[in-house]
């Protein structure tokens, strides 16, 4: 306890990595802010994101992710939760090292796949075949991912408290 953050501390990694999750339960042990950039959108919007994708489309939702990012990290330094594309735009890659650093919380495609396949709430998931869709999302976005400063595998018995401990240690 007694931590202060110099800096934000961005979680970045594929949908269903535990971003949101681990990145909460990592503040609440550092007792540093937390912030998640998807709750926000949804909160200004007051819409789900899969409405926002339905209505105004995806290039509208990263527009608004990459403003809600910045704004974010303009505030006190935070852990911060970012959805599983933002890191690949490169403004936002840079908003981020400029401000804090990148954490990519590292999953395999089968862990992503049973955290993601019962849920539907995620819109790029929305094909006929959503378990290939991840796959190419996975062996598009890895690459990208390992630009990130820290990188923390994410492992399948672990809790997310625990998750949290290894998020600490990094
Ligand atoms: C997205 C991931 C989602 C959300 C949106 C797009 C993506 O966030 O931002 O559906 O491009 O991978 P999570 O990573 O929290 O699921």
């Amino acid at each position: 306890m007694g931590w202060k953050l110099k800096k934000s501390v961005v979680m970045v990694g594929m949908m269903g990595a535990g971003k949101s999750a681990v990145g909460k339960a990592t503040a609440q042990l550092l007792d540093v802010p937390f912030r998640d950039s998807d709750a926000e959108i949804e909160a200004a919007a007051n819409m789900t994101i899969a409405e926002i994708f339905a209505r105004d489309g995806e290039d509208f939702f990263r527009k608004k992710e990459r403003q809600v990012i910045a704004r974010l990290l303009e505030e006190t330094p935070s852990i911060l939760s970012t959805g599983g594309g933002a890191y690949m735009s490169e403004e936002n890659r840079r908003l981020i090292s400029d401000h804090g650093a990148a954490l990519w919380l590292d999953a395999d495609l089968d862990l992503l796949w049973n955290r993601v396949r019962h849920r539907d709430t995620r819109p790029l998931l929305r094909t006929a075949d959503p378990r290939a869709t991840l796959r190419d999302l996975y062996d598009r976005r890895v690459p990208i991912y390992r630009m990130a400063e820290i990188a923390v595998q994410s492992l399948p018995g672990l809790s997310v408290h625990e998750m949290a401990g290894r998020v600490v240690e990094a």
